[in-house]
């Protein structure tokens, strides 16, 4: 059974005590209980554990460093954080190559310090999300070790073997990290495929024994506390049998390969049997599903929820992600488009993989108040959030400047088109001092100068702070009935500049106003289509300098934020 977590009633009231600065002025109260499960009103933080918190001084962050910063996501307003890989690993892939899925790196502590680290978490109503690297494991595991000592090893069929042709290899198939998916193995004489680094060889997801053993390994995390997983790379499970050539495109890639249309290596349609099995082990034990979900369009995200709402809970809308300009029409629709599916969405808006948002979206002279902006906007949208560490106190990039800087191999191998990226996996920026407080050592990656002014440290006493504004807008989150279960009702449709909706919940609502450019605004709102003949406005939240005013003429500043409650 489950351990017993803080209810979202229980959150609610202790969250209450943030709505206290001065352009905020939301109102307190109690959420009752629902049939809800807790992920859909829980405010998920990705951390990247190598960059969060060094508690031992060699530089690297660590499970401990994790544990000693509970109070400050609990603060936050955060209720899951998932943990990108921290198990055993050569760390080629920095955590996703695993050579040991049951145990944690010891780099990162160990497992009594996992378990530490999961009752403090609880202690204070936050669940973990480990991440499972389900496409392929580490060259160095034992499954691995063993299937390519012969043809006949138990473990043979656990990966995709084949003999090449022509003196070469199997077939046209590209990694996605450069090169050719195929790495001859001169002991045994045949091929292997590994969709990513060689390092990194695929699990042959077609023998049932790969799928138990994997199985298995949800069954001993989720035994250890843990309250869902993170699915990596989902989309690349499976490959055509037959090995079919991909359709190849003009041009290059940054790493001088073919552009390939990857037809016969993604999204097979067998995946979906993989997942909807998986999803029966998660619910066996109430956990949660998220899946990094990469799809070109609406009705791929949807196969991930399952025909039957029975595979993946959380598929990750990147298509919102990508949206990478400050366009109202553009986030009008792609919100539209993910709203109307009839899942849950799940917003992200960047991770370890993704430049941060704060350089995406960012214009130079207003790059904090873009980050507000964009918290204001997928903070307040119907679903779920994943924020991504360091994004609430507006971390920036710090892309490597020259080549021999760059730790990410698929950096050293497409440089200079292709940085890597460890400029979004910089370390966590606590305060001013010396290495932004994250290590007494030299930090396994440079801190850039921008910490001097966003950190936690200096912006938790700044009322005006991109981390005060983060931390009122998710209490606002947890204790607002419309804002946590309200419909999604776009308002304005063609304004060209501000992006407006209500969260509807019955007699409830809260508008949202998002001014997306760099002029002032003016727009004004007629609420009686939608239910309220007579609106009354409250201003719950707003950016500095957006002041209380009338939603009959609501004077907008460049990239203002505004926020309030509407009644009748
Ligand atoms: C997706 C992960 O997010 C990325 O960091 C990793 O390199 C690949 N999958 C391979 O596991
Ligand atoms: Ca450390």
């Amino acid at each position: 059974m489950p351990k017993s977590f803080a209810t979202p009633a229980m959150m609610a009231a202790a969250l209450f005590l943030f709505l206290c600065a001065p352009r905020a002025s939301a109102q307190a109260s109690e959420i009752p209980e629902g049939p809800r499960p807790w992920w859909k009103h829980a405010v998920f933080y990705e951390i990247y554990p190598r960059s969060f918190a060094d508690s031992n001084g060699d530089g690297i962050g660590d499970l401990n460093g994790i544990a000693s910063k509970l109070d400050y996501l609990k603060d936050l307003g955060v209720d899951a954080i998932w943990i990108t890989p921290c198990y055993p690993s050569p760390q080629v892939d920095f955590g996703y190559d695993v050579s040991d899925y049951e145990n944690i790196d010891p780099m990162y502590g160990t497992l009594q310090d996992f378990d530490h680290m999961e009752h403090e978490a609880r202690q204070r109503g936050i669940r973990i999300i480990m991440d499972f690297v389900m496409n392929h494991t580490s060259d160095q595991h034992a499954w691995f070790i063993d299937s390519r000592s012969s043809r006949t090893a138990a473990h043979r069929d656990w990966y995709i073997w084949r003999d090449g042709q022509n003196g070469g290899p199997p077939n046209n198939w590209t990694s996605g990290f450069g090169g050719s998916a195929w790495k001859l193995d001169p002991a045994t004489g045949q091929y292997y495929y590994h969709f990513f680094y060689p390092q990194q060889p695929d699990l042959n997801w077609r023998n049932p024994a790969v799928e138990k053993a994997m199985f298995d390994v949800t069954r001993w995390w989720y035994k250890r506390g843990v309250a869902g997983f993170r699915l990596d790379a989902v989309e690349t499970l499976f490959e055509d049998p037959n090995l079919h050539d991909n359709p190849v495109l003009p041009g290059k890639n940054a790493y001088g390969d073919p552009i390939e249309e990857r037809e016969y290596t993604t999204k097979l349609p067998e995946l979906h049997d993989v997942l909807h099995d998986l999803r029966k082990v998660a619910d066996e034990h109430e956990a949660v599903l998220i899946g990094e979900t990469w799809t070109n369009n609406i009705d791929e995200l949807k196969q991930y929820y399952g025909a039957h709402s029975d595979e993946l809970q959380m598929p990750m809308d990147f298509l919102f992600a990508t949206v990478n300009r400050l366009s109202a029409p553009a986030f009008r629709e792609q919100i539209a488009t993910v709203d109307s599916a009839g899942g849950w969405p799940v917003y992200v808006i960047s991770n370890h993989d993704m430049p941060r948002s704060y350089d995406r979206y960012g214009d130079g002279p207003h790059n904090d108040a873009i980050a507000k902006l964009m918290a204001g906007l997928y903070l307040t949208l119907r679903g779920t959030p994943i924020l991504y560490y360091g994004e609430e106190i507006g971390m920036e990039n710090n892309d490597p400047k020259r080549r021999e800087d760059v730790k990410d191999p698929i950096g050293k191998l497409g440089w200079p088109e292709e940085k890597g990226r460890d400029g979004e996996r910089t370390p966590m920026q606590w305060t001013d001092g010396a290495n932004a407080g994250f290590t007494r050592a030299t930090p396994w990656l440079p801190v850039p100068p921008s910490s001097a002014t966003h950190n936690v440290a200096s912006e938790s006493k700044d009322a005006d702070s991109i981390l005060q504004f983060y931390k009122h807008l998710l209490a606002l989150r947890h204790q607002n009935r419309a804002l946590l279960d309200g419909d999604y009702v776009p308002l304005n449709p063609d304004d060209p500049n501000v992006l407006s909706y209500l969260r509807r919940y019955r007699d409830e609502a809260v508008l949202v106003v998002l001014n997306l450019s760099a002029n002032p605004q003016k727009v004004r709102f007629d609420l009686g289509p939608q239910g309220f003949p007579a609106a009354k406005a409250r201003m719950l939240l707003s950016t500095a300098g957006q002041g209380e005013s009338a939603i009959s003429a609501l004077s907008l500043e460049p990239f203002a934020v505004y926020i309030a409650e509407i009644s009748k």
